[in-house]
């Protein structure tokens, strides 16, 4: 059994990447895995300082603010879900802050093993999500983290508007299989 963490990047509670994280979320706790989701929108995760307070008190970071909740949470989890709309080209900055405050992890070590990434675009076409897509999967390699899968879904942007597409079932589908 995975313990899968799902972060949701996007301020809308109730937008498209919501509903794709759903989605997987439903198919994997068919499969049997436990879920746990934390939303960005209610946090506050400030930029990376780079002052390497981390890199020599043992990982520990010298803010406070949202991301001493989410490091336990990584400590404590062997699956990520990046669930994220793009935004000009890329992830929102909640999402960034997350990955380069993980600079802290770096030094304790990573709990999380794989990775999933689900992303909602309102453009069609393939190259404004490849962007994203291509610098997730470069991100894994680079860190050391297993992808285990991505949904790309395109063409949507009112709220929820991902609900009657094929994404969610994808979405769903991924979260079963894995
Ligand atoms: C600041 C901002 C930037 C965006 N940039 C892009 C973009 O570069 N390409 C795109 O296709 N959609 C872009 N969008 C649209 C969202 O990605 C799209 O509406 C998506 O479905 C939102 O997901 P959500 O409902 O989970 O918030 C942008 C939206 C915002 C608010």
């Amino acid at each position: 059994m995975r313990k899968i963490l799902i972060l949701l990047g996007s301020p809308r509670k109730n937008g498209n990447t919501a509903a794709l994280a759903e989605a997987f979320s439903n198919g994997a706790k068919e499969s049997g895995h436990e879920v746990t989701t934390y939303w960005l929108g209610d946090a506050t995760i400030n930029p990376c300082k780079a002052c390497d307070y981390c890199q020599r008190n043992n990982g520990k970071c010298i803010q406070k603010d949202s991301m001493t909740e989410l490091y336990k949470l990584l400590q404590n989890h062997d699956t990520i879900v990046i669930a994220s709309p793009v935004y000009y080209l890329g992830f929102p900055g909640s999402i960034k802050n997350v990955i380069d405050r993980t600079y802290a992890e770096s030094v304790r070590g990573r709990k999380i093993k794989y990775s999933i990434l689900l992303t909602a675009a309102c453009k069609e076409d393939s190259w404004v999500t490849n962007i994203l897509t291509d610098y997730y999967k470069e991100l894994t390699k680079y860190i050391g983290v297993e992808n285990l899968g991505i949904v790309s879904g395109r063409g949507v942007e009112k709220p929820a508007e991902v609900k009657d597409t094929k994404w969610i079932e994808e979405a769903f589908q991924l979260g079963k299989r894995i």
